[in-house]
């Protein structure tokens, strides 16, 4: 009955949901296999300094890991053992060939599909985790059961989970979406994954649809998002020339029942691993199905997400007097949201590199990406990196707020302008700050959409 779980892939996704699985499913063994020994040296490490830092999720790997859920590099014998297969790599976007800049590079997808078949001693679950391109689980499915002596089914069972709020997403689930073939084993193998999520998950939060739809519901729901944040964004702008408040336009907007007030706040744009590669990949997949509105329309997402991001940059240049050069800004976070360490695609990534091309002198400062962001910015030259939000702002001529980390807001402000030359400038992208109680310190202050 309590099959064996293995997830491959030991990242965003697959570390965090298998460990809250573990947790929910005591009785079952979950053990999460990578390629990546480093990764798998910091999930077992003594100290628990995991290789992803999520609010929770020290406390849930303390609790399960060594009783149910174990770490491992030997993706062989995880295969063998177990029943159920989870797959959590990466698929980014493809640098290369046909689809570049658009559709996923499914190569790490395949080449673990490749090893499960070559592994495999029994029949088998295969689950989708990882975001990718519809009708990839029937690709899957030719690869797994061409000459294969044991069946392979495959399932999907997309992840909604946001970082920094994986665990209580994972634990507290809008919906959980299991997606698989509608003939009688795959209706049979579907059950068995509602099993796994039923032992915490309400059984009506519980969805299953075909696989093609659980594929593309992904991709569509991620989209949704995104545009929700670009309509927000193109409309903050808009407020900018016309003295109209984004703040107070998205409060009225979302009280309509309707629209609802979330993800409506104006800011530096998205970043993430998931929303432009998703929107991207939905865009292609309407081009290569002859539907090129549609695939236009979503592009805009992209492409006003990108605006953004450059108006950050250009509003600043023009309150300093369309110079930069040699000037001291300090990027207050890094990271691509708050409570997470996460720096893929973050919108403070491209503002350093057109502040770079400026010839600013740029310090970073973050709680958590500061890893992360001196890899990301290592081929940029006076770059200093602070973990201390004083040091940052030493001698600094602007300070752009990137990243709403909770803390920032209670920093001593009237210190940070002591340590400021003047005029001292703060350009609060995620409208998180007090401007009042800032000016009234002496501070310029900018935001998005005022
Ligand atoms: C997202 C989806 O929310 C999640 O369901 C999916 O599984 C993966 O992608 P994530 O990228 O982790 O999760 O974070 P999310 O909270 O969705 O934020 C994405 C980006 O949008 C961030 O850069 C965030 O700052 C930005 N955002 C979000 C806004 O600018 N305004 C908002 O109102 C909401
Ligand atoms: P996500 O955000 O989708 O979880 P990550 O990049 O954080 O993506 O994690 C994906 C993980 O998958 C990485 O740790 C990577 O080393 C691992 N991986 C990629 N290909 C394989 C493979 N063939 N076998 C095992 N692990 C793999």
């Amino acid at each position: 009955m309590n099959k064996n779980i293995v997830c491959i892939g030991a990242g965003y996704i697959g570390g965090p949901t298998m460990a809250v699985i573990a947790k929910m499913n005591p009785t079952r063994k979950v053990v999460v296999v990578d390629i990546n020994a480093e990764r798998i040296a910091a999930w077992n490490s003594a100290d628990y300094s995991l290789p992803i830092y999520e609010p929770g999720l020290v406390d849930v790997v303390k609790e399960t890991r060594g009783k149910n859920l174990f770490f491992s590099t030997d993706i062989e014998g995880a295969i063998k053992e177990c029943d159920i297969i989870f797959v959590g790599v990466n698929t980014p976007t493809k640098t290369f060939g046909r689809g570049a800049g658009m559709a996923s590079d499914l190569q790490y997808w395949e080449a673990t599909a490749r090893e499960i078949k070559k592994f495999a001693t029994s029949d088998k679950l295969v689950i989708e985790k990882s975001t990718l391109p519809v009708r990839t689980a029937a690709a899957m499915e030719a690869i797994l059961n061409d000459h294969a002596k044991y069946r392979l089914t495959v399932l999907s069972n997309p992840e909604f989970l946001a970082e920094g709020t994986a665990i209580k997403d994972l634990l507290e689930p809008d919906r959980v979406l299991i997606g698989g073939p509608t003939t009688p084993e795959g209706l049979a193998a579907v059950e068995e994954v509602v099993d796994i999520y039923a032992s915490w998950v309400p059984r009506e939060k519980i969805l299953t649809t075909n696989v093609w739809s659980a594929e593309l519901t992904k991709l569509a729901a991620n989209a949704f998002l995104a545009q929700r944040v670009s309509s927000i964004n193109a409309i903050a702008g808009l407020c900018e020339a016309t003295g109209a408040d984004v703040d107070e336009v998205a409060r009225v907007i979302g009280a309509d029942g309707r629209i609802g007030p979330k993800f409506l706040k104006a800011g530096p744009g998205f970043g993430g691993s998931c929303f432009k590669k998703d929107v991207l990949n939905l865009a292609y997949l309407c081009e290569s199905f002859g539907l090129h509105t549609a695939a236009e329309y979503w592009m805009g997402v992209i492409k006003m997400n990108e605006h953004q991001q450059e108006r950050i940059v250009t509003r600043l240049l023009k309150e300093m007097f369309n110079t930069i050069a040699n000037k001291k800004v300090a990027l207050f976070g890094f990271a691509f949201k708050a409570d997470t360490g996460d720096t893929r695609e973050t919108p403070a990534g491209t503002v350093a590199r057109n502040l770079a091309e400026e010839h600013a002198l740029i310090s970073v400062t973050d709680p958590k990406a500061l890893p992360n962001a001196k890899k990301d910015l290592a081929d940029l030259a006076n770059v200093a990196f602070e973990e201390d939000e004083y040091a940052a702002a030493t001698d600094a001529d602007a300070i752009v707020l990137m990243t709403d980390w909770r803390h920032y807001p209670a920093l001593d402000w009237k210190k940070i302008f002591s340590l400021m030359r003047k005029p001292a400038l703060v350009f609060d992208t995620r409208n998180c700050l007090d401007a009042a109680a800032l000016r009234e310190i002496g501070f310029k202050v900018m935001n998005i959409g005022k």
